[in-house]
């Protein structure tokens, strides 16, 4: 037999016609939401997954990930695209397969609690659009918080997946908090609140393949629903894990195509396929159909993507999450937000500040949002405390969480912070106890009002509701109001391999200084510019394409300013080169002329983006009185004024990004 012989029978093998297995793992993919979320910070586009959409369908997953979790933000935000508009358009790609999403709860998929109301439209707009299972977690695993949405989707009829956020205070399972009974207790309440399936939800890729074995046997005699494991492989044990949690019985299990796999994503679903071929809980996949997917994310999507891998470790794993118990997605949050401070320095302060905050903000699991939150609390401690105060900027978000707003926390917050937070908190400075909705307004009606003549149905509505500043901006881009930044647009493949070419010829020292050109062809109309990002240096190239020489000026420089020579360009080797850091913040708006006419100017302690401003030119001010709300790291931080007198100068609008330092208004 030749050698394409025993190629075909090969095929054959492992073709989808082989015997079904007596109970086959069930598989969810998760590329088209957690796969891109973890890797290529939320930045898939819809028009890069309808390629592969109905050969994916064809595949026989239990369930499709293609919604929810950051998708939401950063579709609006960063890609000026619809986020309901994805799953209609999905939809009619992938007929067979159910899609779900992941919802924060009462969190939605945004980063605070949010009114009933709003809640249960959003789940019915939702499962309207054409969502089938709903993944719905809560940070404190505090299960008031799925009350309402759990009627919502229940209403529509539609799966209710529940999940336990996996936490751990130590190495491995067990402690005070966190241990099997802890687990089993929380599976128990799922399952009697109606779930049709339970998650376990290890965002962080903490549990260990043995605690997954106990784990999934504990919770499977405890009830009689689907159990699905979802692990990140960030630390590298999933793969383990994965294959612990089947001996134990688990039903379904996450995975990711292998072009979006591993790092702090998940396993691949094909070396699963082949371990388990052949065996009683064979998947039934055909391997081949797998591989022809693939080769269309490596060939023709991936490319537009490899920009956003920022990190540039040769490892594949993080330790740290090892170390530190810590999501990975969290800890890669905090160095950006040192770096962002030029204090990336302090990391060993952080790594060790951190358990202190979360211990002291009752020992809660770290998921979104509340690594965030914790996270973002525990840069502000070790950036603003001195030895004298602790907790010096607390974030809005601290404070909702010490009044009771995200839900009742694992362990009692500590009641000396507790107390400093709420001072002049205005809901109140007694915590509440009760399921925390029940205090928050209608929220819809205002919503509504606030966009009026600006949206056009409740999905976009709803969309304001839950991202005033940047939903208002994409709605007026999105009806023409105004022009979407050139930066929501995606690089076409041509782009990059254009650039691809720039920075090779650049590597070679066969870019020509600009001085040169005289001597060269004549530019002609055909001139392109394109961007070129090569470790820290960022170059603008005009590209002619009859064959003129590029040009190679870095940006920002004077257009009198001689253009460096070629040997300026660091000689590092293309593959090796990462992206400069991704261009996910927009571009900060440079600040109006200082002019503070004697008076103190408030200046931004951290970069951000003005959420809005509480008072307005002329407006008197106590030192102390809060005069703006800054967003950072997707937190709130109220800023006070730094004297007392009269606002005479306000610098910024709402939804402007600033930079550290900037003039955000002037007291006089
Ligand atoms: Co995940």
């Amino acid at each position: 037999m030749n050698e394409h012989g025993v190629l075909n029978k090969a095929k054959m093998e492992y073709g989808a016609d082989r015997p079904k297995a007596a109970n086959p793992v069930k598989i969810m993919d998760v590329t088209l939401r957690d796969g891109h979320q973890s890797l290529f910070a939320t930045r898939g586009r819809t028009e890069d997954m309808i390629p592969v959409a109905e050969m994916m369908d064809e595949i026989g997953f239990w369930a499709t990930e293609t919604w929810g979790g950051a998708t939401f933000d950063t579709m609006h935000r960063f890609l000026n695209e619809d986020p309901w508009e994805r799953i209609r358009t999905l939809k009619r790609y992938m007929k067979k397969t159910p899609f779900s999403m992941l919802l924060r709860a009462q969190n939605l998929v945004g980063y605070r609690n949010y009114a009933d109301d709003l809640a249960y439209a959003f789940v019915e707009r939702a499962a309207e659009n054409g969502m089938d299972i709903f993944r719905t977690f809560d940070a404190l695993n505090d299960y008031r918080n799925f009350e309402t949405v759990v009627s919502a989707i229940k209403k529509c009829d539609k799966h209710f997946q529940g999940c336990i956020c996996y936490s751990l205070t130590e190495a491995r399972m067990g402690g005070n908090v966190y241990d099997l009974k802890y687990f089993e207790n929380k599976a128990i309440a799922l399952k009697d609140m109606g779930a049709d399936s339970i998650c376990i939800k290890d965002m962080a890729g903490l549990i260990a393949p043995y605690d997954a074995y106990d784990l999934v046997k504990t919770i499977k005699e405890a009830v009689d629903i689907p159990v699905l494991l979802h692990s990140h492989f960030t630390s590298g044990m999933a793969s383990m894990t994965h294959l612990k949690a089947i001996e134990a019985g688990v039903d379904i299990l996450d995975t990711c195509m292998s072009p979006y796999a591993y790092r702090t994503s998940h396993p691949a679903v094909e070396p699963l396929v082949m371990s388990l071929l052949g065996t009683d809980r064979d998947t039934g996949f055909d391997i081949n159909a797998l591989a022809e997917v693939n080769e269309i994310f490596e060939r023709d999507i991936l490319p537009k993507y490899k920009h956003l891998l920022s990190d540039n470790k040769m490892s594949v794993i993080d330790i740290n999450v090892l170390l530190h118990q810590t999501p990975g997605g969290m800890l890669s949050n905090l160095v950006n937000q040192l770096k962002e401070m030029d204090a990336l320095d302090k990391i060993d302060e952080v790594y060790k500040e951190l358990p202190r905050v979360r211990k002291e903000l009752g020992q809660i699991p770290l998921v979104t949002p509340t690594s965030q939150i914790v996270g973002t609390q525990t840069v502000n401690n070790v950036l603003f405390d001195d030895e004298n105060e602790r907790y010096k900027m607390i974030t809005g978000q601290v404070k909702d969480l010490c009044y009771g707003l995200y839900g009742k926390t694992a362990v009692p917050i500590d009641p000396k912070i507790q107390k400093k937070a709420l001072k002049g908190y205005d809901r109140g400075e007694t915590p509440i106890t009760c399921r925390p909705a029940e205090v928050l307004e209608a929220e819809l009606p205002k919503a509504k009002a606030d966009v009026k003549g600006l949206a056009v149905d409740l999905d976009d509505e709803i969309l304001y509701a839950i991202f005033p500043v940047t939903g208002k901006k994409f709605l007026k881009w999105k009806y023409g109001k105004e022009e979407a930044p050139a930066d929501t647009k995606g690089k076409t493949l041509e782009e990059v391999k254009a650039q691809d070419e720039l920075v090779k010829k650049a590597l070679e020292g066969k870019l020509v200084d600009k001085t040169d050109i005289g001597t060269g062809p004549q530019r002609t109309d055909h001139l392109r510019k394109f961007n070129v990002f090569v470790e820290n240096d960022y170059f603008e190239v005009e590209v002619d394409e009859i064959g003129g020489p590029p040009v190679v000026n870095i940006a920002g420089m004077q257009a009198a300013a001689p253009a460096p020579a070629v040997s300026a360009i660091p000689a590092a080797p293309v593959a090796a080169a990462p992206a400069a850091p991704a261009p996910s913040a927009p571009a900060t708006t440079p600040a109006p002329a200082a002019n503070t006419n004697g008076g103190t100017s408030l200046k931004a302690p951290m970069p951000g983006m003005i959420v809005n401003y509480s008072k307005n030119v002329g407006d008197s001010v106590e030192k102390g009185d809060i005069v703006v709300i800054l967003e950072a790291m997707k937190m709130e931080n109220a800023l006070p004024a730094p004297t007392s007198g009269t606002i005479k100068a306000i610098n910024f609008a709402s939804g402007d990004s600033v930079a550290k330092d900037a003039d955000l208004c002037v007291i006089g």
